[in-house]
């Protein structure tokens, strides 16, 4: 069977491709202000759909993103908005959007694609691998004491939405600046995506809220968070959602977060997308009751190996020569030498071989080439190597991506 999969030539395209995975979550098309708010961020042409004989039975998208990686920033296509009808499901019709994506995400000159997958089965056969790990809390209030003693800093407001930008903008700049896996907020991302909300979003609980830490006069600060207000028998069981909270630096997080862990009338607080070294981990005086949870965060594909890994830098003098084996984008396969200066194509001998989804593995540095090789994913073929590619990708933060888009 064939489809017809190209990309959308109108905004009325684009609202059919995307009824394929709206399918999925219980409506036959996006909203209208959903389908403003994606088409602001996302041009039609983005978005890849397949049509069979003239009817829309899949779509996906992107994103033109900026991504923080260790030591610089690389354009990235943030993939999104992906399904297929199930009238067409497990026919190929994702393996044909993701060739036209992905050779559309070579030719636009994107380096990088990432995302965040609906099920972690779906990617790795078209090059993704798991690039990050990502926490959750849900932790009592009262259990929520820091180790040490808090000293004030700043001063709290409270500020709407639609005053927000020019104070959380430049916080989440500067912390996107030094996080691998964060990506640039355009002001349309703001205004779209982040400082509204719809009712839709709010699955009954409370209004979005934002909270702004000022220090010497500036923002250093901020926390979106909602208040889901619940009562047993006249106690509040209340939760504090934290929707996004982060500082610019280590007092101004310990500042937003005591924030939070301190509303009255509230018993939980909880939070997710957390990166794995939030250091709250480190704050808390009873470290367990935050109840950590773990899971898959994003999953980065390179699509062009050379440029994606001459995008970022390392940490160890040297380099290290990979053979890579990449079935789906063969045009990255081959032996290319990492390291200082970047990476090229070599003719030396290989030190390692290993799959393209394993460069994408370390590629942010949440994980180890130590770790892939623990797993079997990767091949020391000179020893050594593994030791030295680990200190070449080592980073000292933990990948961190806030949002799933
Ligand atoms: C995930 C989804 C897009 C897959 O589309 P599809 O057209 O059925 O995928 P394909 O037919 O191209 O599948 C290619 C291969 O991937 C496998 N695969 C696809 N989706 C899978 C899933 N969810 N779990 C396990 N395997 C899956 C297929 O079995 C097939 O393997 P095979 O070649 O060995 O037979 C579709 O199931 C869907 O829309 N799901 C709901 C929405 C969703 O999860 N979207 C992704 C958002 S990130």
């Amino acid at each position: 069977m064939s489809w017809d999969v190209r990309p959308c030539a109108s905004a009325k395209e684009q609202r059919e491709a995307m009824s394929a995975i709206w399918h999925y979550f219980g409506r036959s098309a996006p909203r209208d202000d959903q389908m403003t708010s994606l088409a602001s961020l996302m041009p039609a042409e983005r978005m890849h759909g397949a049509w069979d004989g003239g009817r829309v039975v899949g779509g996906a998208g992107a994103f033109a993103l900026q991504l923080t990686v260790p030591g610089g920033r690389v354009r990235t296509a943030g993939v999104s908005v992906v399904g297929v009808l199930p009238t067409h499901r497990r026919r190929g019709v994702l393996t044909a959007m993701m060739r036209a994506q992905l050779d559309a995400v070579r030719a636009q000159g994107e380096p990088v694609a990432y995302l965040w997958a609906s099920e972690d089965r779906i990617y790795g056969r078209f090059g993704y691998g798991l690039a990050s790990l990502t926490g959750e809390i849900d932790l009592a209030r009262d259990r929520a004491g820091f180790y040490a003693g808090f000293e004030p800093f700043g001063r709290a407001r409270l500020v709407p939405l639609v005053e927000a930008e020019p104070f959380v903008a430049p916080v989440w700049d500067r912390v996107a600046a030094e996080t691998p896996g964060m990506f640039g907020r355009t002001p349309a991302w703001w205004q779209s995506r982040t400082l509204v909300d719809p009712d839709w979003r709010r699955g009954g609980g409370g209004e979005l809220q934002c909270v702004v830490l000022e220090a010497d006069g500036s923002p250093a600060a901020y926390a979106l968070y909602r208040i889901n207000l619940t009562f047993d028998r006249g106690v509040s069981t209340s939760t504090v959602v934290v929707v996004e909270a982060m500082g610019d630096s280590p007092r101004a997080t310990q500042a937003v977060w005591r924030y939070l862990l301190d509303m009255d009338w509230v018993a939980r607080v909880r939070g997710g997308l957390l990166p794995l070294d939030h250091p709250l981990l480190l704050l808390a005086a009873e470290p367990r009751q935050l109840r950590f949870g773990v899971r898959d965060g994003v999953w980065v594909r390179l699509v062009d190996v050379g440029a994606a890994l001459s995008a970022r830098t390392y940490a160890a003098a040297g380099s290290i020569v990979v053979d890579v084996t990449d079935g789906f984008c063969p045009w990255n396969a081959g032996r290319w030498r990492i390291g200082e200066g970047g990476a090229e194509r070599t003719s030396a001998g290989p030190d390692l071989r290993c799959d393209v989804t394993a460069l994408g593995a370390v590629y942010l540095g949440g994980f180890t080439w130590a770790q892939l090789a623990r797993a079997l994913r990767v091949e020391e073929l000179r020893p050594g190597a593994l030791a030295r590619a680990t200190a070449l990708f080592r980073s000292d933060r933990a990948p961190w991506c806030p949002e799933i888009f």
